[in-house]
């Protein structure tokens, strides 16, 4: 019984691990680096705890040009504010951990998410999807693990006994429930549960605290080509960043430092729960605002209608775990077409919370000084304009005429 285990290091994998591994699993760990914070001994904790054998892999770069950029390209927002910064690693992950699982001849897999969770559904879905033979196995949701673990002292007491490496604040971890990426940062559960309550100070991870944010603002350019960002530039320190990776945590630093990119809301799990959650995506609010920006002079009218309709789909899509999906495909290749043209760049001010465009160019530009000016004709004949006023306004003469024959205030 061979299983590849998306393992985090933390005490609750660690858990997960021995107690599969109790069950007779032949675990393999697998850790993806998707840019969070340190992975040093990591391997070593999950042989200590019972692993076969040990993965972390570096994913960065695939996770910024194959599953953020094509939502900022996408201009995905889940609900008005969330930017999807969870939703999106899961798939990255199940990708490379069901490559494994086939690399080393496993017939199961697993994760650490709750069967509360939208995590569950998102693993679950994209590892059917990408093999249909492989089986999930959710300790979670399994009656004898979750019975036995009821609280954070039945964890640490059994790492004890069974030997599992425990970090130096197991103990005392943080009154919330975390997951981190180069994206974003989410803080839910514990002390956030009550909806009225305001977070703690301690949930600031990748912003500064608005009150104590930089005295000055940055000015940034972004560069884009397809859709996508391929440079950025501090205008003030003419620092510049290029990769996918490397122009992501370029603004996640800076925009960081400018309090940007930080909601709290509450939100619609798939499973048909609410739940409050507090977010960071310094980095990727700063895309979002200038591809909109960059989008508005490149991209025709309807066209740009049309796709506003389909990103609503598409991040519901993303959020609900349909990332390989066949509807999800279609919708891709349908964004990326209408990003054909986005090309040129962005100015943006960055300060207290804000990022605001200064300006922008492109070689694609739709939009045209002469006919728009207030000082020349520029070939915009507008005597035209008068029965294009009067033919629209007809069907509205005929509505109100029938709807209210007796006049309206
Ligand atoms: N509610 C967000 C989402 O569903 C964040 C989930 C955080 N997950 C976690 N394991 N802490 O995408
Ligand atoms: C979890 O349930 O494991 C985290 C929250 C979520 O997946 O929505």
């Amino acid at each position: 019984k061979r299983l590849v285990l998306a393992y985090s290091g933390g005490l609750d994998t660690s858990t997960q691990l021995r107690w599969l591994a109790d069950k007779g699993y032949e675990v393999i760990a697998f850790t993806a680096n998707l840019g969070q914070e340190d992975f040093s001994g990591i391997e070593e904790k999950a042989l200590k705890s019972g692993a076969v054998k040990a993965y972390v892999l570096d994913l960065q770069e695939d996770f910024v040009k194959n599953y953020v950029f094509p939502i900022i390209r996408s201009n995905a927002i889940y609900e008005s504010r969330y930017l999807l910064g969870t939703s999106l690693a899961r798939p990255c992950i199940s990708k490379a951990q069901v490559a494994i699982a086939k690399k080393e001849g496993c017939k199961y897999v697993s994760h650490g998410s709750t069967g509360k969770g939208n995590d569950q559904v998102r693993f679950e879905l994209s590892t059917y999807a990408l093999a249909a033979g492989l089986e999930c196995v959710v300790p979670w949701r399994i009656p004898e693990f979750y019975n036995k673990f009821q609280g954070r002292q039945d964890l640490l007491a059994f790492a004890k006994e069974r030997g599992i490496p425990i970090a130096m604040d197991a103990g005392n971890r943080p009154p919330y429930s975390m997951d981190d990426n180069m994206f974003h940062i989410s803080f839910e559960s514990g002390v956030l549960e009550d909806p009225a309550a305001t977070p703690p100070e301690s949930t600031h991870k990748y912003t500064t605290p608005l009150a104590k944010c930089k005295e000055t603002h940055d000015d940034v350019q972004i560069w884009f080509e397809k859709g996508d960002p391929i440079k950025v530039k501090n205008l003030n320190t003419g620092e510049e960043a290029s990769t996918p990776a490397n122009i992501l945590k370029f603004l996640n630093r800076i925009g960081g430092q400018h309090a940007i990119g930080r909601i709290d809301i509450v939100e619609n799990r798939y499973v048909g729960i609410k739940s409050r959650g507090v977010y960071e995506t310094p980095g990727g609010t700063i895309l979002r605002a200038a591809h909109l920006d960059i989008e508005a002079l490149t991209l025709d009218r309807e066209v740009l209608r049309i796709r506003d309709m389909l990103s609503l789909k598409y991040s519901e899509l993303v959020y609900n775990g349909f990332w390989f999906s066949p509807e999800m495909e279609f919708l891709q290749h349908s964004m990326d077409f209408t990003q054909r043209h986005v090309n040129g760049e962005v100015r943006l001010r960055l300060f207290r919370g804000n990022a605001i465009v200064l300006g922008r160019s492109s070689p694609n530009s739709l939009y045209n000084k002469d006919i728009v000016s207030m000082d020349v004709e520029g070939g915009f004949d507008v005597s035209h304009s008068e029965g294009f006023i009067r033919t629209q306004a007809r069907r509205l003469q005929a509505y109100r005429n029938m709807a209210y024959p007796k006049g309206r205030d």
